[in-house]
Formats: structure tokens, sequence, C-alpha cells
């Protein structure tokens, strides 16, 4: 809708989201080597630009892993709060004025964000620069808690119906995913929980990269004992490390899943 004007957000971190709520399983694992990937690529970066050794500025943007599990995320009740804050923030803006701040985080209408620690990550998921989610799969799914953090994502699509779309003026963002199963195969294995993260991501304009997706890891531990796939995931976080240099880009795959590796 023309009539609001949409005003560019400073860029913020990167956000890592590991979702497992198994401490120091799979996923946790891949979220370290994905970060040592992410270290190479901005070590090199710092190398070619200043010739100088990788600490300081090169090391500036290093993200920090966010476990979801140390969070509590009260399930989405479909209470419509966030439709009729929507309409709220489309009936306060003209368009002459920029979009009142509320647009940027239409889940501070929620009822529940007072209740529980879901704030936090809405509004790095809704702010950060570029994003990647690291998850293992639940029945042909994402884990609950994961998924309640998604539902609760609906203020943005609340907002996006009522016409108000303060980010699609943004730069396209990326969101890098992992996504770790025990099976060695099935083509549809993970199907369900790249088309829940390609829509919970649009109405953020967030695009989702081609997903890193791992069979074959049932133990604890077992990704440790697959070097192939450890290599992929570390070459997948160099592979984001070095588009958050250079933002933008990621090919949107979630409707022909690829990228994947197994065991
Ligand atoms: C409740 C539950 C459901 C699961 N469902 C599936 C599934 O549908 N398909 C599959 O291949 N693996 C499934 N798994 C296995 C996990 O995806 C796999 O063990 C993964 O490596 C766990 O990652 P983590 O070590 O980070 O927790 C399931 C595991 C649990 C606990």
């Amino acid at each position: 809708m023309s009539a609001f004007c949409a005003r560019p957000r400073d860029e913020s971190p990167f956000f890592l989201l590991a979702a497992s709520p198994r401490q120091g399983g799979n996923t946790d694992t891949a979220v370290r080597l994905f970060l040592q990937g992410f270290s190479r690529a901005m070590q090199k970066q710092g190398n070619k630009r200043t010739k100088a050794p990788p600490h300081d500025a090169a090391y500036a943007d290093m993200p920090e892993a966010t476990y979801l599990r140390s969070y509590r995320i009260e399930p989405c009740v479909s209470c419509n709060a966030c439709a009729a804050s929507a309409q709220r923030i489309k009936h306060a803006a003209s368009a002459e004025t920029l979009l009142p701040e509320s647009a940027y985080a239409p889940f501070s209408a929620c009822p529940l964000t007072n209740r529980d620690d879901s704030s936090p990550l809405l509004s790095l998921l809704a702010g950060a620069a570029g994003l990647c989610i690291a998850s293992p799969v639940y029945y042909y799914h994402l884990p609950a808690a994961l998924k309640a953090l998604i539902d609760r994502t609906q203020p943005f699509w609340a907002l996006r119906d009522a016409g108000i779309t303060p980010y699609s003026e943004k730069k396209p963002r990326t969101c890098y995913a992992i996504l770790l199963a025990a099976r060695s195969r099935g083509d549809r294995l993970f199907e369900g929980s790249l088309l829940t993260l390609k829509y919970a991501l649009r109405p953020l304009n967030i695009q989702l990269a081609e997903p890193l997706l791992l069979y074959g890891l049932d133990a604890p531990f077992a990704l440790s004992g697959m070097p192939e796939a450890m290599r992929a995931v570390v070459a997948y976080g160099e592979e984001a490390g070095k588009a958050r240099l250079q933002p933008c880009g990621g090919k949107d795959v979630a409707a022909n899943p690829c990228g994947a590796l197994q065991a």
C-alpha cells in the first residue's frame, strides 16, 4: 500500500537460533561448526581488507548462538489482538507520516509477550541483518518450541494483511537453515519444516537460502562422527559469513529442497 512509507532500519547483528531441546546434541554441534565457518569468512575478509591479523574488526560482527531452549514461549491462542493492533496502526498512519514505531514491533500488542520470553527473539527476527536457524526434525516438522515461536510471528502477517509492509522496502534478508534428522533417507523428510520457515519469514522479507539438510543423525554425538557432514556445515557457515559481509542473495528453494547430505 503506497500510502505508507517504510523507514529503513539500521542493520542489526546476525541472528543464529539453535532450536534443539537437547543440549549438546547434533544441532548444538552444527551451530558450533557453522560459527567456525562464519569466523573463517570474517577472518579472510579481515585479511583482505586490512592485511592485519584477523582479530578486532574482523571479529566485531561475529554472531553468538541463541539457544531457544533457554526461552519460555507461550503458544499462540488466536485471540486476534495482533489483527486488531494492525488495524489501529493502519488508521494511525497517514500518507505523509512515517510508520509508527509499533509497526516494527507489532508483536508488542500480543498479550502473551508480557508473560513469556518471546519479545527479544521476535525483535531479533524482525531486525537482524541475517539469520540462521538450526533445528532437528521432530515428526517430519520442527520441534514444538520453535513452532510455538513461529506461530507467535503471526503479528507480522496481521500487519501485512492490513496492507502495512514496513519490511518490503528493506533489502531482502536471507535465512540459512540447517535441519537435522535421524532417518537416512526420505525425499519429504524436511518438506514440512521448510514450507513453514518459508512462509513464516515472508512478511519479514526474509528469503530462505538453500538449506543444509543432514540425514542419518540419531545419537546425540552422531554428527561428530561424520566428517563429510561436518565439513558441509563449516562450508555453509563460511558462505553465510561471506554473505554477511556482502549482504544480499540467498535463493528461495523451499518448494524444492536440495542441498541434502545423506549418511
Ligand atoms: C520427538 C522426536 C521426534 C523425532 N522425529 C523424527 C522424524 O520424524 N524423522 C527423523 O528422521 N528423525 C526424527 N527424530 C530424530 C532427531 O531429528 C535427530 O535425532 C536429531 O539428530 C536430533 O538433534 P539434536 O541431537 O540436536 O537434538 C526425532 C526425535 C525426537 C526426540
